[in-house]
């Protein structure tokens, strides 16, 4: 097999609306769960993580009621400069380009009659624009956000009638751009709604008695949504590709104690239990025993099974930023990731954010994930969040970020070199975004700098860093020159 990228191979970026777009309450748009998250300083912060809401917290937010800043509120305000933003991708020589449409942009209360136009032109108008570029674009129907009304009056996707509401939201937009877009992702990371409960399904966790049982259940519905959008997909367009997405977590055992190397076994079942599902089309045996001993009880409808078998996805997509490691002893020091934490790792470097780097566990997990379902994958988040310093000339020297970028890019081009399909690869944030574990903008992932900070003070004006030409150039060769 040749060491090189395929002819076809999908290089480009991935951003979600609720983290770029800003406009939260423009074009006839409805508050969306992203909306209602506060940015917190870190030092005020409890724990890495702030994307979990309290009751108080998610009332205070909807009466606006304390003096909280809630940055996904004004993103990077890609509504109204995607324009200039889709063309600095094209300068970039982006073939793809990974975006989400916001839910409550198009169904503002979840279950309205009628879609917002308003909402479904600006898709419209970005979707011309990239294909004005030849920019082929990727898009996740639900990227970590919500019309809040579906959390007020419905708790999140823990009611069942939560999965009709989505379907129409569904069936619109893939009839709306059937001729503009092939490529579709479900669930963003569909395994937050573990962790991240609020953030992955609307579930306010003082809400329930049960968490977990809450948890599982509303997870059952975004399957099951999951799989009647795949339906839908393939019958409004033949020509489109619809895939799942997981936040991928590679595990290694602490030792080879065989212990460790159980412990390991468990956990990352537990992290392919959601593509197991979306690919192989039912639940593992593994699951149906966690769910037995942990007293979960699912509340299926009759044909729910049949239907996650016949509705299968095309590909799998998924994010990965960092590996984990697991042990059956006693607990050592964490190490924080997106949503997820586990062991530290004394062989890997870590980022600004603790995330521990390992460009060799992509090339792993690229390996295992096709081993196990054999179907083609597509690399659709990867980046390096870091805080960027300006020169006095204004420009930015982001070696880091190009480095973090390289490895991985090797390592991609080793385990296509195993025989592992890749489709393609979009990096995380080519522009700056609002991150989602922290809500701050200062943890930068962009190719594109912007003049905002973390209270949304700046002139939101665009500017390149150095690893922009750099990644240029990698697009230009097919990912020869690295
Ligand atoms: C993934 C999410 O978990 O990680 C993205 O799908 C997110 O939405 C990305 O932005 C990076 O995480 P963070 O917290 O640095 O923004």
């Amino acid at each position: 097999m040749s060491n090189k990228f395929p002819e076809n191979f999908l290089w480009g970026g991935a951003t979600a609306a609720n983290q770029l777009e800003g406009g939260y309450n423009l074009g006839g748009k409805g508050l969306s769960t992203a909306d209602l998250i506060p940015f917190i300083p870190k030092e005020e912060r409890n724990g890495d993580n702030a994307v979990q809401l309290t009751s108080e917290q998610f009332e205070n937010a909807l009466n606006d009621s304390s003096n909280a800043v809630y940055p996904k509120r004004w993103g990077v305000d890609f509504y109204n400069h995607y324009e200039e933003d889709i063309a600095l991708f094209a300068e970039m020589g982006f073939k793809t380009y990974r975006m989400s449409i916001s839910w409550a942009r198009i169904f503002p209360n979840g279950d309205d009659l009628q879609p917002n136009e308003e909402g479904l032109a600006f898709y419209d108008r970005v979707f011309d624009e990239l294909e004005k570029y030849n920019i082929e674009p990727v898009v996740t129907l639900s990227h970590y956000e919500m019309p809040v009304s579906i959390v007020s009056r419905f708790n999140g996707w823990i009611d069942r009638q939560v999965i009709d509401m989505f379907t129409t939201y569904a069936e619109t937009v893939f009839k709306r751009y059937r001729d503009k877009v092939k490529y579709w992702l479900t669930f963003n990371e569909i395994n937050a709604i573990a962790l991240a409960p609020y953030n992955g399904g609307g579930l306010i966790t003082d809400r329930f008695e049960n968490i977990d049982q809450a948890i599982y259940q509303a997870l059952h519905h975004q399957f099951v949504a999951s799989a009647v959008a795949v339906k839908l997909c393939r019958e409004i367009n033949p020509d489109a590709q619809i895939g799942c997405m997981l936040a991928r977590l590679e595990t290694y055992p602490e030792t080879c104690n065989p212990a460790d190397v159980l412990k390991t076994l468990k956990q990352e079942q537990m992290n392919f239990f959601y593509t197991d599902v979306q690919v192989r089309g039912y639940y593992p045996n593994f699951i149906k025993k966690y769910f037995a001993e942990n007293n979960i009880v699912i509340d299926m409808k009759a044909d729910d099974e049949a239907v996650l078998l016949a509705n299968k996805v095309d590909f799998i997509s998924f994010s990965y930023y960092m590996s984990f490691v697991e042990s059956a002893g006693p607990k050592g020091d964490r190490a924080p990731g997106n949503l997820f934490s586990g062991l530290k790792n004394p062989y890997l470097e870590s980022s600004e954010w603790g995330w521990q780097i390992d460009a060799v566990g992509l090339r792993i997990t690229l390996n295992k994930l096709y081993d196990r379902y054999q179907i083609p994958l597509f690399i659709v988040e990867n980046g390096l969040g870091a805080i960027d310093k300006i020169n006095e000339d204004g420009s930015i020297d982001d070696d880091y970020r190009i480095n973090y970028l390289r490895e991985h890019l090797v390592e991609i081009r080793e385990a296509i070199n195993d025989g592992v399909d890749v489709m393609g690869y979009t990096s995380w944030g080519p522009i700056d975004i609002i991150s989602v574990s922290t809500s701050e903008v200062s943890k930068r992932y962009g190719f594109i700098y912007v003049d905002v900070d973390n209270y949304g003070n700046g002139s939101f004006e665009r500017s390149k860093k150095k690893s922009f030409d750099w990644y240029k150039k990698v697009i230009k060769s097919n990912g020869d020159s690295l």
